[in-house]
């Protein structure tokens, strides 16, 4: 124990990050996972292993904002430890090396450290005309993520255009783009969901990794349930001004001054789910309802088609957040939902569900269509 803390100093202290500062980002990994202080010392000490897993980055059809939001955290935490827990020789935007050098790093990788080593992948890939609309090296993104993924021990696809094509996918999709766990069937991928992915996330699902060589527990869509197990609206700061019927229903209006729910202002909280209120963005300063913006639902299955007009509400449906819980929010429901069925035409398309706990859900108030 005393010499694992000694090289988790040394390698720590090349970055300037005390153990004290360690220690609070490892606690604030657990609080993310939903997992008990009693983890901590495992966690810490799974951190400082001297062998550290590979991991490369791949992008795709992307706007590298995932990358960004991965490597703009200001604190400590996921830019610095996180960058220092894994051994990360591949990523173009931040790698020295370029062309035949880094495509060699990439390709030793691969060779060397099969079914060993981690590959993030940020952004779509294209299949149309045998994948000639993004290409790499040579070789199309389609080669890549089949040689790279299949041969890791897990993919952790960030952002939208990883998990399902996001915006590059989106109507017409003109160049074929799917998410990784379509264009590569049957490997082991997470998707960490979300325009862009939450960093946060991300990291918390490395650690989980490096401390119980596992992935965490995910939902029908592959995302850490940890992440996107709960309803926006459920978890949402705003959400007593749902409840009393205090709404936006202008920008800039009192309500708008006042912090008033943004439901008739287009949120789609009711249909997304993420962790957003309680992990939020910008180091945990503020996330998108909070800023007076209604959410988006940009983690959930196509958002861009299925969440779209952005500023049209979801229909009044009677028992809305009671019946629905976040494992029946997919394509069909938000789809529909959007699209403005009736409240009956929706509950049919809604799975039989047990009776929620009494705590969990909220009942909403009526008239909220004034
Ligand atoms: Fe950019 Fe969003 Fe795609 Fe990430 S998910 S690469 S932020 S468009
Ligand atoms: Fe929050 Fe949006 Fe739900 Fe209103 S509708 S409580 S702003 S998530
Ligand atoms: Fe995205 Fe909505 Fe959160 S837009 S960042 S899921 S509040």
């Amino acid at each position: 124990m005393l010499s694992q803390d000694l090289e988790l100093k040394q390698a720590l202290a090349k970055r300037g990050i005390t153990r004290r500062q360690l220690v609070k980002f490892c606690s604030g990994v657990l609080a993310t996972l939903a997992l008990p202080e009693r983890y901590l010392a495992q966690t810490v000490a799974a951190v400082g292993k001297a062998r550290k897993p590979v991991l490369v980055w791949l992008q795709f059809q992307d706007c590298t904002g995932c990358s960004e939001s991965m490597l703009r955290s200001s604190h400590p935490d996921v830019a610095d430890v996180v960058l220092d827990l894994l051994s990360w020789e591949y990523h173009e935007v931040i790698m020295a090396g370029a062309g035949g050098h880094a495509t060699a790093i990439l390709d030793r990788v691969v060779k060397e450290e099969k079914g060993k080593y981690l590959v993030v992948v940020e952004g779509a890939i294209p299949t149309g005309d045998d994948g000639v609309y993004c290409t790499i090296g040579g070789h199309s993104a389609m080669e890549i993520a089949e040689t790279v993924c299949r041969n890791a021990a897990a993919t952790i696809a960030v952002g939208a255009c990883a998990f399902d094509g996001g915006l590059v996918r989106s109507n017409p999709n003109p160049t074929g783009a799917l998410g990784v766990h379509e264009a590569v069937p049957g490997i082991k991928v997470i998707n960490m969901s979300g325009c862009p992915h939450n960093a946060a996330n991300t990291a918390a699902v490395l650690v989980h990794y490096l401390t119980f060589n596992d992935l965490p527990a995910l939902d029908q869509y592959n995302r850490p349930l940890f992440a996107y197990g709960r309803i926006i609206h459920d978890q949402c700061e705003r959400r007593a001004h749902y409840d009393a019927g205090r709404f936006v229903t202008e920008w800039g209006d009192e309500g708008h001054r006042k912090g008033w729910c943004l439901y008739k202002m287009g949120c789609k909280g009711p249909v997304g789910t993420f962790n957003c209120p309680i992990v939020q963005w910008n180091d945990h300063t503020s996330w998108p309802v909070r800023a007076g913006h209604g959410c988006i639902a940009c983690a959930a299955p196509r958002f861009w088609d299925h969440m779209s007009p952005f500023y049209e509400r979801v229909p009044n449906v009677p028992g809305f957040g009671v019946e629905v819980t976040a494992g029946e929010i997919g394509v069909g429901l938000v789809g529909a939902t959007i699209a403005g069925v009736t409240a009956h035409g929706l509950i049919k398309m809604i799975k039989p569900v047990p009776k929620p706990e009494p705590a969990a859900e909220t009942t909403p108030q009526q008239g909220r269509e004034n």
